[in-house]
């Protein structure tokens, strides 16, 4: 029963997007298990970009099925654009590609408000969410008053659950926030017409997908996010309100454990962080400004859904290993090593120190890792482009260095090296 779980080993941003397009050549289906449209994720195919938020990266192979397992909260306009939008650039995705999980919560206008109001009023301690109502959705479901894609299919009842959920964001924005109150009757309206659009997509996911097991079909699960920001094993609060890691993907599709083959944590060969939060290898300054790029290119650090800047650092390996141990990684993939090109010394954090003490493992979770200073080791770099090695034997000797002692460092072989964001642009190793 072969299950791949993909998983982003560090904050988000990884490069998992373009790793699921390479992987997804070999799979059946593709499941995206947590997160909404905070995501973005990225394929390139040619002169074609792709940046996708709801639906599964894996879908721009015409022979994959798409699912959205019920970890996942949904906004139903996202997704309907999406679909439209990728129907535009020749990617068909109908009720027969995408199936979509009757237990996912729906995101709506009001949880969006929210958000907004609930990170305003959070002043300087803000988040840094993306607004895309993601937390207050979770927290909705967490106590038993979300709403969820199988109340569709009864529509009177859900538009009176609808109804009593926007009166009561009104009560709060009014309220609480003085902010101003949604149109319950147009938001209805809107969202009578979504649910008879996503009605056709609803499934059993759960069933689809172990019975495509058993039937040996090879499953992709396409995380969203990254360990880092996992809300019990990341930098809580700075946290998104899901479970990126390798087990939310069996919670957030309803498999059981034995059907896991392969664990990929895909890391960048460099640190990045987009919102607030600890980030004791954090750069400054020119070196900083070269690792991040000034935006001309679509590759270089600014958030896929929202456009920010991206803090950027040198690789932290000791987040590294706790991203191995707590999902239980079985192979590496590493990203954006072309963006080191050029950059001598290298720098890895292979420890930390506070006051006297040196840790190489984190004493207490990675939440508390602000105050500790970083311990590099400096490696030689190279001036070698990157860009057109498709084989082991043909990257610079230091670049091998590089990889082999991340490898060493993490005690995860490393599978699969990106040195650009074209679908070929990949060296697999082994
Ligand atoms: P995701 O959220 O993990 O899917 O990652 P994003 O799509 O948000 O961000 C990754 C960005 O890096 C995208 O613009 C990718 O096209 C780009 N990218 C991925 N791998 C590489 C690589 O090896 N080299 C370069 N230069 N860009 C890459
Ligand atoms: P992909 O899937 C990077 C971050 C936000 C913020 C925190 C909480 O493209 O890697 P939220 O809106 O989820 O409540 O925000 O999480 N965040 C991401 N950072 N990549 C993402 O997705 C992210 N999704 C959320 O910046 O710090
Ligand atoms: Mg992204």
């Amino acid at each position: 029963m072969p299950l791949d779980i993909l998983v982003g080993a560090q904050g988000g941003d990884e490069g998992k997007g373009r790793m699921v397009d390479l992987l997804a050549q070999k799979a059946g289906f593709v499941a995206r298990y947590n997160g909404g449209d905070n995501a973005g994720h990225t394929v390139t195919v040619g002169k074609q970009t792709f940046k996708l938020h709801l639906v599964p990266s894996g879908l721009i192979h015409p022979h994959t099925i798409g699912v959205i397992g019920n970890g996942v909260v949904i906004n139903p306009e996202t997704l309907m654009n999406e679909i439209e939008s990728l129907s535009r650039a020749g990617v068909t995705v109908n009720p027969q590609r995408l199936r979509i999980s009757h237990a996912a919560h729906l995101i709506t206008p009001g949880h969006r408000a929210l958000d907004a109001a609930q990170e305003a009023a959070r002043g300087r301690q803000a988040i840094g969410t993306t607004l895309r109502g993601i937390g207050p959705a979770y927290a909705d479901k967490v106590t038993r008053q979300g709403l969820r894609v199988g109340q569709m299919l009864e529509l009177p009842r859900f538009e009176a659950a609808l109804k009593a959920h926007l009166h009561q964001v009104n009560e709060r924005l009014t309220t609480i926030y003085s902010a101003e109150p949604l149109d319950v009757p147009a938001v209805t309206a809107r969202y009578l017409e979504f649910a008879h659009q996503m009605l056709p997509y609803i499934a059993e996911v759960s069933h689809l997908l172990t019975e495509a097991l058993r039937a040996g079909q090879r499953v992709l699960a396409e995380g969203a996010q990254g360990t880092l920001l996992d809300l019990d094993h990341g930098t809580y609060p700075f946290v998104t309100s899901s479970y990126p890691t390798a087990a939310g993907a069996l919670l957030g599709l309803g498999l059981g454990v034995g059907c896991v083959e392969r664990v990929v944590g895909v890391t960048k060969a460099f640190q990045t962080r987009v919102g607030a939060g600890p980030f004791p290898s954090e750069l400054h300054g020119e070196l900083a400004a070269s690792l991040r790029g000034t935006g001309e290119h679509p590759w270089d650090e600014y958030g896929t859904t929202t456009g920010r800047p991206r803090r950027v650092g040198w690789l932290d390996m000791v987040l590294l290993r706790y991203s191995a141990r707590i999902n239980g990684l079985t192979e590496l993939a590493l990203t954006k090593l072309d963006i080191l090109t050029g950059l001598d010394p290298l720098r890895i954090c292979v420890a930390y120190r506070e006051n006297n003490r040196q840790y190489t493992e984190l004493p207490y979770g990675p939440d508390d890792i602000g105050a500790f200073q970083p311990v590099y080791e400096d490696l030689p770099g190279w001036r070698q482009e990157l860009w057109q090695v498709r084989r082991w034997e043909d990257l610079p000797q230091e670049a091998r260095s590089y990889i082999l002692r991340v490898e060493e460092l993490c005690g995860v072989p490393v599978r699969y090296v990106s040195v650009g964001p074209e679908r070929d642009q990949v060296i697999e190793i082994g």
